[in-house]
């Protein structure tokens, strides 16, 4: 369950990636505190809690999202961070994902057409662009709709972005994901596809088809989470649906 739930941002004894190692949490604060903690971070923070407070500046300012855990499985993965505490580390098995610097140039384009939804992804998810973009500049304002993901891959490292994509983690990203998974294939294009784009400092398409993949990509999200885009078209100028139509 950790490997599922925790590991895109959490290492146990290899040190701080978008949250800190967890080795010796157990430790550091009381049982009471963790539970509150990992089930409502959001809240314990906004209470003012002076020692989630000094953790939020330190992870520059991400905030670990609620996590939906049963008695049991808190239980368990206590259980787990107290056995890691006193081994001193535990490797976490989220499988053999292949590093980004061993993509070829075909897998980090495929990665860039299923970003941006000229390629379906097997399981039928939303195109990524849908809600996110790379690089701040764009027409949509990078970030607006979700994280801007230019730095996305330095910022969660190599083993934790493939966690990231494989296991979605993030509520609204889950809601979309659950039963749409990502396969590992496709996970791997997208992570050396976001590793390609950090690396190269230059925008990835022309401002103007970022705005229109958007829009259709939006349209696309929104059906699939069930808002229902046919309502929403007309209120579009025909003309931008005409010319964004694919
Ligand atoms: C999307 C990233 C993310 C995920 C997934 C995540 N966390 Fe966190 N976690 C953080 C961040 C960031 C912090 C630091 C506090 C903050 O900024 O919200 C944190 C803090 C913590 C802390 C407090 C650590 C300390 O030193 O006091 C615990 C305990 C914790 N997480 C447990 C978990 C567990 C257990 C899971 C899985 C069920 C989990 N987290 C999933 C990002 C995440
Ligand atoms: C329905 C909207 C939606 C779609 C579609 C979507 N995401 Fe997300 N994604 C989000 C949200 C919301 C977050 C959480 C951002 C935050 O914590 O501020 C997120 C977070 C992320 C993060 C972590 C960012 C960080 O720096 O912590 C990555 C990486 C990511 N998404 C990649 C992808 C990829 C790749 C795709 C396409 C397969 C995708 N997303 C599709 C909404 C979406």
């Amino acid at each position: 369950m950790f490997g599922k739930k925790c590991s895109s941002c959490h290492s146990l004894g290899e040190g701080d990636r978008t949250g800190p190692d967890l080795v010796g949490v157990t430790k550091r604060r009381d049982t009471a505190w963790i539970k509150k903690f990992v089930r409502t971070p959001g809240a314990v923070i906004d209470s003012g809690d002076a020692a989630a407070k000094e953790m939020l500046d330190k992870f520059k300012g991400v905030r670990m999202p609620d996590q939906d855990l049963k008695d049991d499985e808190l239980d368990a993965i206590l259980a787990y961070l107290a056995d890691c505490t006193a081994k001193g580390m535990c490797k976490i098995a989220t499988g053999k994902a292949k590093h980004a610097n061993e993509a070829t140039p075909a897998e980090v384009a495929f990665g860039r057409a299923l970003f941006e939804g000229s390629k379906r992804l097997t399981n039928g998810g939303p195109a990524c662009i849908s809600c996110h973009n790379v690089r701040g500049a764009g027409i949509l304002g990078g970030g607006t709709l979700s994280k801007d993901l230019t730095h996305a891959y330095p910022r969660i490292g190599d083993p934790g972005l493939s966690s990231a994509l494989e296991s979605t983690p993030y509520p609204v990203m889950n809601q979309v994901f659950a039963k749409r998974a990502l396969t590992s294939a496709e996970a791997f294009a997208l992570k050396a596809y976001l590793a390609d784009v950090s690396k190269d400092g230059t925008s990835p398409t022309a401002d103007h088809n970022f705005l229109y993949l958007g829009i259709i990509g939006l349209f696309v999200a929104l059906g699939a989470i069930g808002v229902g885009a046919a309502g929403r078209l007309r209120g579009v100028r025909q003309s931008i649906v005409k010319r964004g139509a694919p």
